[in-house]
């Protein structure tokens, strides 16, 4: 496929006045081969801050209304997205979590200390039992992330076999002493996490080994059958992937990669509500750079599996800035217009590299970092990146639409980068959806959108935007950036136009 993006000049597009440019879109609706992994859109929870406690989880006693302990407001919004996987229990904390600690009666669980967030008690009050409950209440596919790092072979085994032995096996009678007759499903199994670092600081040459003992001995009981995720590399070291594909490429079903949209890893990461253009225009460009690091970590996986059989899971990204001022909750940060940009650029990116890229897991679902929703006690409100998940979900599973793109560019630290970043894809019933943004700040987009052949008798859609890149929502005010109905479209014989204004997310539908 060829996507194009050149500066308005060289493609002799005008620019109608200072505050408009045009584009050109051109979707080849007849030459979609690759289904959109629905698990692109998977979500990850890690016990950090009040992602669990207070964010998910509340107990049966609390007055926050809940369903057996998980609140009602959260769930139902969750609901909304249709998730099709969460990672548990994280993270960093995983390689320190010890299962056995997380089950049983309530009042007898290990009161431990979260080392990686902030040392405060983990009461294990949210177990394995909580986490695979909440999956079958959200419809989702859990994915678990072992512990490598401080934990044994036997644990991780074990743990497998609690979860999805159905028969008359010792960790199978515990669960069913703990309340749980029947096994649940386990397909995700994360063996380790960020290995290079908090999972151990190994060499990649080290865990490889231990790789291959861990997932040895996670056995497929009773007809369960488990994709093994190696713990893969982090952005630019692509040693990392090179080391494991050749090690263990023929064990793992795939391998991880963790990209976050961060400043760096020394020093303040930046506000995430108070900032300039150009730190709005980096945030941009850092966020596309998501693909070339993609692209370099899929090139090695073609090296050693030409036959793409290991999956590319992109299991953390998003964006990173300084803890919220005032806020005691470990990674909580607010979450602005500027976020739900850096949801709708890599979102379109995922959906492009879906042969390979099988599952991607924002961070986090609730409270941490880029997350859809924050809580305050029993306040909720939604952010814009829950809405950019919201108006995109319909790709999943979707047949992903090769594109061509020209646009104008946008500059950062001297480097060209789109204006505009598409995806479209065709579903099961034949609708085509589009999914594009305009991430100028100052210019509105006037777009027309070539579909070929494809023959289109109306257009509907949403948008999202706000008055500016930084505006955000509040408890107070909970729709400061909210969808609207999007009505800047026109279909006539000459294809379909429409005019995205600046800074704006839209979503279409193509009847
Ligand atoms: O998502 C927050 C942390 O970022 C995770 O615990 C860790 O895996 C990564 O470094």
């Amino acid at each position: 496929m060829k996507k194009l993006f050149l500066a308005t000049l060289l493609m002799g597009s005008v620019t109608l006045s200072a505050q408009t440019s045009t584009s050109k879109i051109t979707i080849h609706a007849d030459q979609g081969k690759n289904v959109i992994n629905k698990e692109i859109y998977g979500q990850f929870a890690e016990h950090l801050g009040t992602c669990i406690y207070g964010g998910i989880w509340v107990g049966e006693n609390s007055p926050i209304p809940n369903t057996k302990g998980y609140r009602n407001d959260v769930l139902n919004a969750l609901k909304q997205l249709h998730i099709p996987v969460l990672r548990w229990p994280g993270g960093c904390f995983a390689d320190e979590y010890h299962w056995m600690d997380g089950i049983g009666p309530k009042e007898k669980r290990a009161k431990i200390v979260n080392n990686n967030w902030g040392g405060v008690v983990e009461d294990n009050s949210f177990g394995t039992n909580e986490f695979f409950n909440l999956c079958e209440l959200l419809e989702t596919e859990p994915y678990l992330s072992g512990n490598v790092g401080s934990g044994s072979v036997e644990e991780m085994a074990k743990w497998v076999e609690y979860i999805t032995s159905a028969g008359d096996s010792p960790m199978a009678r515990l669960r069913r002493q703990n309340g749980r007759e029947k096994p649940w499903k386990l397909k995700y199994l994360g063996v380790g996490n960020e290995s290079w670092g908090c999972g151990g600081n190994m060499t990649p040459e080290y865990y490889s080994d231990l790789y291959r003992r861990y997932s040895t001995y996670c056995r497929e009981y009773d007809g369960n059958k488990l994709f093994k995720i190696g713990s893969g590399a982090s952005d630019y070291d692509y040693k990392w992937t090179e080391t494991l594909m050749k090690n263990v490429g023929d064990r793992m079903q795939g391998v991880s990669l963790h990209y976050y949209t961060v400043k760096g890893w020394n020093g303040s990461k930046g506000s995430a509500t108070k900032f300039n253009k150009d730190e709005y225009l980096w945030t941009m460009d850092k966020c596309l750079e998501i693909e070339d690091v993609v692209k370099k970590h899929i090139a090695i996986m073609d090296k050693y599996d030409p036959t793409n059989k290991v999956g590319l899971m992109v299991d953390e990204w998003g964006t990173w800035w300084d803890q919220e001022p005032g806020s005691t909750s470990a990674l909580y940060q607010q979450n602005s217009m500027r976020d739900a940009f850096v949801a709708a650029l890599s979102l379109n990116i995922f959906n492009k590299y879906t042969e390979r890229v099988k599952m991607t897991n924002i961070a986090q679902v609730v409270n941490v970092l880029q997350a859809m929703i924050l809580t305050d006690g029993p306040k909720m409100v939604l952010t814009p990146t829950y809405h950019v998940f919201e108006m995109y979900k319909v790709h999943m599973g979707a047949t992903n639409l090769p594109i061509e793109l020209q646009c104008d560019s946008l500059v950062s630290n001297n480097k060209k980068f789109a204006a505009v970043s598409v995806s479209a894809s065709k579903d099961a019933k034949g609708l085509i959806h589009v999914t594009l943004a305009n991430v100028d700040p100052d210019k509105e987009q006037k777009i027309e959108i070539d579909l070929g052949n494809a023959k289109i008798a109306k257009v509907s859609g949403t948008i999202l935007t706000a008055k500016t890149v930084d505006a955000y929502n509040t408890f107070e005010n909970p729709n400061v950036v909210a969808p609207a109905v999007f009505k800047d479209a026109k279909v006539s014989k000459k294809g379909l136009f429409i005019t995205v204004p600046a800074k704006a997310i839209v979503s279409l539908e193509l009847l």
